[in-house]
C-alpha cells in the first residue's frame, strides 16, 4: 500500500484526493459504479465517506469500493463480491448490478496530478461486454503482489520454475521471498511469527513450495507454518484438480476434490495423559461446525454448477463417524435442495478409494472433510499421472486475505538439490493462482502447455514449458 488516496462520494460524483506527494503523480485507475443512484436509493450512500482500499499493480493504483461491495449484498459461496484485486472489480460490478444484467460500471483511467483534489463524474452506462474488455486489458498490465515461500527440500527449486513459466505466460508478478520452513526453524527458531503472518496478509496471493525437513520433529512446521496459514487466513477450501488416465484405463478422467481445510481432525483437538507410561491416553478429536461444513459444501455446489457435468459426490464415513458424518450428510442434503440443476452422490471414503482406481470417471466434483481429503488427494495424484503433477489451491473465497497455492507433494528431501524434482505440480499450482488473480487466460495457456508434460531435469522441464508458451 504505497499511496494513500481517499475517495468520497458526493451526490454520485467520485472525488479522488491524492495525498501522495509523488514527483510526477501517478496513474490511477478508479473503478466507479456508474449507477450510484441505484445504491443511493437502496443504501443511502449519497453522503457516505468511503475509504477505499488501494491495490498497487506495478505503479498502477486500482481503487476498489470495498464498502460498496459489502453493502451490495452477501458474497456468494465463491466469494464473488468482495474485492481485493483489480480483476475482482469486474465481478463486483456484476454482483452490484443484480437485477440489471445489461449495464455495469466503466473502468476509468485518469492521470492524477501531484496533489490537489480531482473531481470525476462517472455517469455513463456501458454494456457488460465493453466493461469486460476494459477490465481484461487493465488486468494484462497489472502486476500482482505475490509472497513466495520456497520452503524446504525441493520447494524452492520447483517454485523457481513456476515463476519462470508464469512470466513466460505474460504475467508480471511483484514477488517478495520469505525464508520460512524447517531449515529456517533449525537456524533461528522462527516458524511463523504473528508479525510475518500479518505481513503476508497484505499480499494478493502466496505461492508455497513445500515445507518439512528431517531433523525437525513432526508437526512443528506442519502445524506452525502450513496449518497456521490455512487457519489464520481462513483458507477454508483446498481445491485439488485431477486430470489424467488412471493405470489400466484408456479413457482420461477429470475431477476436482474440494477438501474442507480449516476443521476436522486438523484443528488439533485432544490431548495426552500419562505420556510415556503404559497407561498413556491420547485423544484426537474432529471438529465439524455447521458453518464450516456448509460453506465448503456450498462452494462445491457452486463449482459444480459451472462445470458441464454438474455433479457433486460427498465422500465421508457416515456409517462409522455417525456424529460428524451426520452433520455433513444433512448439510449436504440441505444445500443440494437449493441446487436442483446439480446431481449428487455419496460414497464412503473406503469405497471412494476403490473407485479412484477402478472407475475415476464417475467423479466430477468431490466434497469431503479435511483428513479424508488429504488422503484421497494423494491417491488422486497417483491415478492422474503421479503426485508430481498434483496442484492445489488453498482458497479464502470470501477474499478477506490472500489465498495460498502449493503443490500437493511434500519437500522430498531425498531428491532435494539434485535438480530432478518435477516442477509441473508447482507450475499448475501457479496456474491456479493466476485464475484467482483474474489471469485465467494465462492460466489456461499454462495448463495447455502442461498437457503431455515433459519430463526430465527440473530446469529442463521449466524451459520446455516456456518454449511451448512462446510458440
Ligand atoms: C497436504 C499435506 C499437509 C496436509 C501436511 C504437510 C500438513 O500433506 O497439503 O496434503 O496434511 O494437509
Ligand atoms: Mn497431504
Amino acid at each position: 500500500m504505497a499511496d494513500e488516496v481517499s475517495l468520497r462520494l458526493v451526490g454520485g460524483v467520485a472525488v479522488v484526493e491524492d495525498r501522495h506527494d509523488a514527483p510526477d503523480g501517478h496513474l490511477a485507475i478508479v473503478d466507479c459504479l456508474d449507477d450510484l443512484m441505484i445504491f443511493k436509493d437502496r443504501f443511502d450512500l449519497a453522503d457516505a465517506s468511503l475509504h477505499v482500499a488501494l491495490f498497487v499493480f506495478g505503479g498502477v493504483v486500482v481503487a476498489v469500493f470495498l464498502e460498496v461491495a459489502h453493502l451490495a449484498g452477501t458474497p456468494d459461496a465463491l466469494g464473488n463480491l468482495d474485492a481485493t484485486s483489480g480483476r475482482e472489480v469486474e465481478v463486483l460490478s456484476l454482483q452490484a448490478l443484480k437485477g440489471d444484467g445489461r449495464h455495469a460500471m466503466l473502468r476509468h483511467a485518469v492521470r492524477l496530478p501531484m496533489r490537489g483534489v480531482q473531481k470525476m463524474n462517472f455517469w455513463c452506462f456501458r454494456s457488460l461486454n465493453e466493461v469486460n474488455g476494459v477490465a481484461s486489458r487493465a488486468a494484462r498490465t497489472a502486476s500482482h503482489r505475490v509472497a513466495v515461500i520456497g520452503g524446504d527440500g525441493i520447494g524452492p527449486e520447483v517454485l523457481a520454475e513456476a515463476l519462470k513459466v508464469v512470466r513466460a505466460a505474460g504475467v508480471e508478478l511483484d514477488t517478495t521471498f520469505f525464508d520460512l520452513g524447517g531449515a529456517r526453524y533449525l537456524r533461528d527458531g522462527e516458524v511463523l511469527s504473528d508479525e510475518t503472518l500479518d505481513t503476508l496478509r497484505g499480499f494478493d496471493a502466496i505461492l508455497l513450495g513445500a515445507v518439512g525437513s528431517p531433523g525437525v520433529p513432526p508437526g512443528v512446521i506442519e502445524r506452525g507454518l502450513l496449518l497456521k496459514l490455512r487457519f489464520s487466513l481462513d483458507l477454508y477450501i483446498n481445491q485439488r484438480p485431477f486430470a489424467g488416465t488412471a493405470p489400466g484405463h484408456s479413457k482420461p478422467h477429470e475431477f476436482v476434490v474440494i477438501r474442507e481445510n480449516t476443521e476436522g481432525p486438523y484443528v488439533g483437538e485432544g490431548g495426552v495423559l500419562r505420556k510415556g507410561t503404559p497407561n498413556e491416553v491420547a485423544t484426537q478429536g474432529s471438529v465439524n461446525t455447521r458453518h464450516g461444513v456448509e460453506r465448503c459444501v456450498r462452494y462445491a455446489f457452486e463449482l459444480a454448477r459451472k462445470r458441464p457435468r454438474k455433479h457433486v459426490t460427498l465422500v465421508h464415513k457416515t456409517n462409522v463417524l455417525t456424529f460428524a458424518g451426520d452433520l455433513w450428510q444433512r448439510t449436504f442434503d440441505a444445500v443440494a435442495a437449493e441446487y436442483n440443476d446439480v446431481a449428487t452422490a455419496y460414497n464412503h471414503v473406503d469405497a471412494a478409494c476403490i473407485y479412484f482406481v477402478q472407475d475415476p470417471h464417475r467423479y466430477d466434483v468431490i466434497v469431503t472433510d479435511n483428513l479424508f481429503g488429504d488422503i484421497l488427494t494423494d491417491l488422486g495424484g497417483a491415478v492422474s499421472g503421479g503426485i508430481g503433477l498434483a496442484s492445489s489451491a488453498n482458497l479464502n473465497p470470501a477474499r478477506t486475505g490472500p489465498s495460498m497455492f502449493e503443490p500437493v507433494h511434500g519437500s522430498a528431501p531425498d531428491i532435494a538439490g539434485k535438480g530432478v524434482a518435477n516442477p509441473v505440480a508447482a507450475i499448475l499450482s501457479a496456474a491456479l493462482m493466476l485464475d484467482h488473480l483474474g489471469e485465467s487466460a494465462a492460466a489456461d495457456k499454462i495448463r495447455a502447455a502442461c498437457v503431455d508434460a515433459p519430463s526430465g531435469a527440473t530446469i529442463a522441464v521449466g524451459d520446455e514449458l516456456c518454449r511451448r508458451l512462446h510458440r
